[in-house]
């Protein structure tokens, strides 16, 4: 006989027993409730205000080459790597620069992120012809720009990626996916060829003999991984003299779609949510011991730069957006409004839409009142917490009249602290920011749901004219 709970749990509890989803990259509304009923060739509004501060993401291809598919974790796009059609994308990538560059006024970016997954695999020639475009429609003079991918690859071909990246850019980073330094995991995760230990100290070695900052990504939380073994790649990371070492836990459920989330051992060694949260207050404490501090809830940096491009992704109220490329995420807001695009994923069908229309959106979305909410809220938590202050500035009432049962739930589960001027996560609460972020917009949410269920009904009944 099932045993019928006596009092209902709130949606702050019920999210608690649930894997964590740390979704970070993609914010508010996720990809499948934005739209797809599109104006042709969407062009900048007309609200758009050139003067705010700008960040461009460049995603040059999807591809990449590990041994395992997807490295087994990865939920990014990632399609097997080919040279003609990484050129090909890149190129088509450069034609969208071109194409948006010049129907949009000449801005100062603050910071420019060629990324998205492997943009180290791009040939130099299409990274220059990418920097190249850039600086024709834009200002990037005191951009900080920063170039992701694997770590051997910096060191391909003389390091000619280093040598590009350090002409273009005062202020150049790196950063490179380590992942672990363990080589049995490496090995499962089929990322052997993309560097050891040694690779990665060489790599960081010569990105500073360019003036080039380095940052890395740590995988933790992996299945069965003992709290003593990702404390032992945080300290051989800080070893290195990395200036930014970001900490991912491990995504990973059934129905997710990597491909250890169809290996049951891998699934049943996964750690359980609160002894995952306990070792990751852990982490943090040792990375503020060896003089790193948090800049976001992944990424902890030591040393006199600040890094830009991440803390204004997440300050959509003060910063545009416009992302190219494959996946690329475009945001673009004013004091009462924001619209969102999102550029087509696949490589071949990204080609093809710029080849046709030199435009690659396949959804949007256009945000006031609720949404808007949503989205300061939702990419705030990725920063720690919500600025009371500047939520009644723009919304015209404090956050608690708006959205106060959720967080007082998330207060009574230890996850959120309320102060006079900001309500912050709790060192709990920076592992739980998914649940905090995932009930603050769910019944929003559910709303979206319904009403795209009713499109698509009046749909198939052809009671709904197509929108030209
Ligand atoms: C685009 S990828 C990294 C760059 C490069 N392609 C590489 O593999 O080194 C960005 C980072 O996201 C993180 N990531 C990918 N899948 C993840 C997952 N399932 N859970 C947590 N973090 C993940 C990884 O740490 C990865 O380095
Ligand atoms: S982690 Fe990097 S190399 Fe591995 S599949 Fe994802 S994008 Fe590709």
């Amino acid at each position: 006989m099932q045993i019928q709970p006596t009092t209902r749990e709130n949606a702050i509890q019920r999210r608690l027993r649930r894997p964590q989803r740390h979704r970070l990259l993609q914010g508010y509304p996720m990809d499948p409730l934005m739209n797809r009923d599109l104006p042709d060739s969407p062009t900048f509004p007309g609200w758009v205000e050139p003067a705010r501060p700008l960040i461009v993401g460049v995603i040059p291809h999807p591809f990449c080459n590990p041994r395992v598919e997807g490295c087994g974790f990865c939920t990014f796009p990632h399609e097997r790597f080919g040279r003609s059609k990484a050129v090909a994308c890149a190129e088509a990538v450069a034609r969208e620069i071109d194409v948006v560059g010049s129907r949009s006024p000449r801005r100062s970016v603050e910071a420019v992120y060629f990324g998205g997954g492997t943009a180290n695999l791009t040939p130099v020639a299409q990274l220059r012809r990418l920097g190249f475009g850039l600086t024709q429609h834009f200002d990037l003079r005191s951009a900080e720009i920063t170039l992701e991918g694997v770590p051997n690859l910096f060191l391909a071909h003389d390091e000619e990626r280093l040598d590009w990246l350090a002409e273009l850019a005062d202020r150049g980073r790196i950063s490179m996916g380590v992942q672990t330094f363990d080589p049995a995991w490496l090995a499962k995760m089929g990322r052997r060829a993309f560097g050891d230990e040694a690779v990665v100290a060489e790599v960081v070695g010569a990105a500073q003999n360019r003036g080039l900052t380095t940052s890395a990504d740590l995988l933790v939380h992996l299945p069965g991984q003992p709290l003593a073994a990702m404390l032992r790649d945080i300290d051989r990371a800080v070893a290195i003299g990395l200036d930014q070492i970001c900490i991912y836990p491990l995504v990973l459920f059934e129905g997710l779609g990597s491909a250890w989330s169809r290996d049951p051992d891998l699934l049943a060694a996964r750690p359980r949510n609160d002894e995952a949260a306990d070792a990751h207050a852990r982490l943090r404490e040792r990375l503020r011991e060896h003089g790193y501090t948090p800049s976001t809830l992944t990424n902890f940096e030591r040393g006199p730069r600040r890094f830009r491009y991440e803390v204004a992704s997440f300050h959509p109220e003060r910063y545009d957006a416009i992302g190219f490329g494959p996946g690329g995420i475009t945001c673009l807001s004013n004091a009462e409004q924001s619209t969102k695009w999102l550029n087509a994923a696949r490589a071949d069908d990204y080609v093809a839409r710029i080849e046709h229309e030199g435009r690659a959106v396949d959804r949007h979305f256009d945000l006031t009142g609720i949404d808007l909410q949503l989205l300061q809220l939702t990419r705030g938590l990725c920063l720690g917490g919500i600025d009371r202050l500047a939520y009644r500035d723009r919304f015209g009432a404090d956050v608690l009249d708006h959205h106060g049962r959720v967080l007082r739930e998330a207060v009574a589960e230890g996850l959120m602290h309320i102060g006079s001027r900001r309500i912050h996560l709790t060192t709990r609460g920076c592992f739980y920011a998914d649940t905090v972020q995932g009930a603050l917009a769910e019944q929003r949410v559910a709303s979206l749901r319904h009403s795209r269920m009713d499109r698509r009904h009046l749909d198939v009944l052809g009671a709904r004219q197509p929108m030209g």
